[in-house]
């Protein structure tokens, strides 16, 4: 049963989380229907973290790929999501993905843990948590929203910190969701890796070792370390960003939107150039209240 129905959003609640009705439906199937397997790779993020970045290094380093899937392929093609692509309203998009998967499948989701945990816990297979700093999780947010159908008034910036501050947005609280992996992560090393898009930003290579490491696919054989410059290089905001496929004006098959709105600018920082002190100053404070006082140090700088 659903908790509330917030109208003006036209999101509902659910589990202390709020969605999307069409989404909610497919989270639901997830949970009846997703039986994970012990090899499965699950990408979990909060919306507009860089879980396209991941979705494209994960599929690399997984298939060793030298690029040539992503020159021809959006991110979002090699790895579905599940309550949107696999269980969700975009079903038929995805319905070859069984016969094309590799050894190790690879699945992503938004769903937070605390409500996925239940059905991955027991595969126990392997979770990658990307997350982002809230100011430039929330700019970014803001952003792709205004280039969505979805919502038919363009939101003003004010709102948009009301409703992220509130936690009112898809797959909110964003708190929540970052602390319910954090957790997760401290408490299953082997299982959960946690890593944020700033780390990545700040030495991509390092962080993709380190990621190939926790996959259980390092990079160490003969060759390995072009192999791995090669992955980052064509994973890289420049080098996605270019290929026909993510220019595309054309809505993308999975959500009404341009198969290019998932690359805008790819910077650490950008919100400074949209917020005002205020709004920072009113992140700030519940970026301490939430994260440092459980322990996360992160989010404020
Ligand atoms: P900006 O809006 O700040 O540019 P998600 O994939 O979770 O929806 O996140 C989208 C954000 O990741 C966007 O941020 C997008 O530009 C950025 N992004 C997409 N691909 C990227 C890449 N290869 N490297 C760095 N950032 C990337």
């Amino acid at each position: 049963p659903v908790e509330k129905w917030c109208g003006d959003d036209r999101l509902y609640q659910w589990k202390g989380f709020w969605f999307r009705p069409q989404y909610l439906l497919g989270t639901r199937q997830v949970l009846d229907k997703f039986k994970p397997l012990p090899s499965d790779v699950i990408l979990a993020s909060f919306p507009k973290t860089g879980t396209t970045w991941l979705k494209s290094l994960l599929y690399s380093i997984i298939n060793r790929s030298s690029g040539a899937c992503l020159r021809s392929n959006h991110p979002h093609m090699l790895v579905p999501t599940l309550e949107v692509q696999l269980y969700g309203p975009q079903q038929q998009s995805f319905s070859n993905f069984a016969s094309t998967s590799s050894s190790s499948r690879i699945l992503a989701t938004h769903l937070p843990h605390q409500i996925l945990a239940d059905a991955v816990r027991p595969a126990d297979c392997r979770v990658v948590y990307v997350t982002r700093n809230p100011k430039d999780t929330l700019t970014s947010f803001w952003q792709f929203v205004l280039k969505s159908r979805s919502y038919e008034e363009p939101w003003p910036l004010e709102m948009a910190v009301e409703k992220f501050c509130n936690g009112v947005v898809p797959f909110g609280p964003y708190y929540d969701h970052v602390l319910g992996f954090w957790k997760e992560s401290l408490e299953r090393p082997e299982k959960v890796f946690f890593i944020t898009y700033e780390e990545l930003k700040d030495d991509t290579k390092t962080q993709v070792k380190r990621l190939a490491e926790f996959l259980g696919c390092p990079f160490n054989g003969d060759g390995e370390e072009e192999v791995l410059d090669e992955i980052v290089i064509s994973c890289s905001f420049e080098k996605l960003s270019s290929h026909e496929v993510n220019k595309s004006s054309e809505h993308s098959p999975w959500m009404r939107l341009p198969m290019s709105s998932f690359f805008r600018k790819g910077e650490v920082g950008d919100h400074r150039n949209y917020l005002n002190n205020e709004m920072v100053e009113r992140i700030d404070a519940i970026t301490v209240e939430k994260f440092h006082e459980s322990g996360l140090m992160y989010g404020v700088n």
